[in-house]
């Protein structure tokens, strides 16, 4: 999609967004080009309608035949930055009814008290290539090349610093593509994205926007000692991979941020097999990964100052007469063994290696991110992903970013107290624990133990994100969530 700054406000598009708030505001830009007919007509629809956010209506103006989507705000206090997110999008796919090809709206239009016109901008631009995605690489080809909006026209109210907003919009629409690139590597079956198809991927990113990437193979991961990875990996035809990236855009010597994602293409429980109605979703085992792969993107592609490092170890986890099993301990990168009590929880095992692997960067900042536990998405359900560090500061910077990025984060206890139920019997660690109880802190205190060495580390649980919810205006699948938060953490952390 398009998205052009109109300085000019000449607004020249085929349909327009039209926000109201108790009443229609006629200062906004569109109203210079629209006659006195077509201005009493907007006025007089939106008087008639409810004054409920998001309540909104699609109108063809009886003069100038233009389609008009008008859309309420609700109370001016109650207009935030997380309302504007649900909007835009909400807006979007309005617009698309319509069957316009383009959109113009004001930014001035959604400035509030809570709200700037510099995050409208970003906002805008962002949330509105993510309602536009639609994940369509399986469907026949007269669904695939449907027409649909291809240009945002946006404008501003005179004497509001255009150039600006022209930067934020297109740092919104450059994020937002990434974070749906995320989508994609995370919808494509598992068939069609095994650990080395994810490799390439990485690869092709890497050549596109500017960062180094290395990919190790089975033989590579053993000479380093990687027991949990290739553990996991035995029961599958399909070779592990470790992928390693690089990005550079400040001096090389300056300690990097690492970001770690569990990159389980499949996840079939292993010979602990899944119940088969758990089972269907399991490609996208490896979001994790790609907003690991999309940060590191979307980083390079805006340039940030930062040095930044991306591991993902790409692993199939599947029955077989080859697979771990239950009772078997695994020898990790770190020396620590790990006891497996269920093959199912194998996204710990192989980032334990990658824990480990990560140790030799001496890294300001980790992070992993992982779709980790089931017992996340009871917990929080599709709106928050959870947090888990030992470092309460560092915890609560990333819930912060979090409400700043739109991927929200809520805060889980990481305490001693957990520790005990991930010791294990014959073997040093515990995959899982007995009980079912607490299940993410437990997973993120499994993790812990091949994290001490970092003086801030923070786990992602993003098993509760991973697809969208149906009040998020987004289509149905992966949702890209991490992209955001990542990015927005690379900025902030590397500029102390
Ligand atoms: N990939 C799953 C977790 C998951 C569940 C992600 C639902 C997204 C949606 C993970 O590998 C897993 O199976 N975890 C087990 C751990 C248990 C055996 C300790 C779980 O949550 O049941
Ligand atoms: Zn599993
Ligand atoms: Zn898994």
């Amino acid at each position: 999609m398009r998205h052009i700054m109109d300085t000019q406000a000449s607004l020249d598009a085929e349909s327009y967004l039209i926000p109201f708030s108790q009443n229609v505001k006629l200062s906004s830009q569109f109203f210079k080009h629209f006659s006195p007919l077509d201005q009493e007509y907007v006025k007089a629809t939106a008087s008639v309608m409810k004054e409920d956010f998001l309540e909104s209506a699609k109108i063809l103006l009886p003069e100038s035949r233009k389609k008009c989507v008008l859309i309420c705000l609700g109370p001016k206090e109650d207009w935030t930055l997380r309302r504007a997110r649900l909007l835009f999008r909400k807006s979007f796919n309005s617009l698309r009814e319509c069957n316009a090809r383009s959109v113009g709206m004001c930014l001035s239009d959604f400035v509030g008290p809570n709200i700037d016109i510099s995050t409208v901008a970003k906002e805008a631009a962002l949330n509105v290539e993510m309602a536009a995605y639609e994940f369509k690489e399986y469907k026949q080809k007269s669904e695939k090349e449907a027409p649909t909006i291809e240009t945002m026209v946006y404008t501003v109210a005179p004497s509001t610093r255009a150039r600006q907003c022209e930067k934020q919009v297109r740092m919104g629409g450059t994020i937002g593509r990434h974070v749906n690139y995320a989508r994609t590597l995370s919808n494509i079956p598992g068939s069609d994205m095994t650990p080395s198809k994810l490799a390439a991927s990485a690869k092709e990113c890497g050549k596109k926007y500017g960062f180094d990437v290395q990919v190790l193979d089975e033989k590579e991961m053993r000479k380093l000692g990687m027991g949990g990875v290739l553990g996991v990996s035995r029961g599958s035809s399909e070779e592990a991979t470790f992928i390693i990236m690089e990005y550079t855009g400040t001096s090389a010597k300056r300690a990097p941020i690492v970001f770690v994602g569990k990159g389980i293409t499949f996840d079939s429980g292993g010979l602990n097999l899944k119940p088969s109605n758990s089972m269907d979703e399991m490609h996208m085992d490896m979001s994790g990964g790609a907003a690991v792969i999309s940060a590191l993107s979307a980083i390079a592609d805006l340039k940030l100052k930062a040095h930044v490092i991306g591991l993902v170890p790409a692993v199939e986890n599947m029955p077989s007469g080859q697979s771990y099993r239950p009772g078997d301990v695994l020898t990790s990168m770190s020396g620590k063994t790990i006891e497996i009590a269920n093959t199912d929880a194998e996204g710990r095992v192989i980032l334990a290696d990658a824990l480990t692997y990560a140790e030799q960067y001496k890294p300001t900042h980790i992070i992993d991110v992982a779709t980790l536990t089931g017992a996340c998405v009871i917990a929080l359900g599709h709106h928050a992903l959870a947090v888990l560090s030992p470092n309460d500061l560092f915890a609560k910077t990333i819930c912060e970013t979090g409400e700043v990025s739109g991927d929200y984060a809520w805060q889980l206890p990481l305490w001693n107290e957990y520790e005990s139920d991930i010791r294990g019997t014959v073997g040093d660690v515990l995959n899982a624990s007995k009980s079912r109880e607490a299940g993410t802190i437990n997973g993120a205190m499994f993790l812990y133990q091949f994290a001490k060495s970092f003086k801030h580390w923070a786990h992602l649980d993003i098993a509760s994100t991973m697809t969208t919810a149906s009040d998020q205006h987004l289509s149905k699948g992966a949702s890209g969530t991490g992209v955001r938060l990542l990015v927005e953490l690379a900025h902030c952390l590397s500029k102390k």
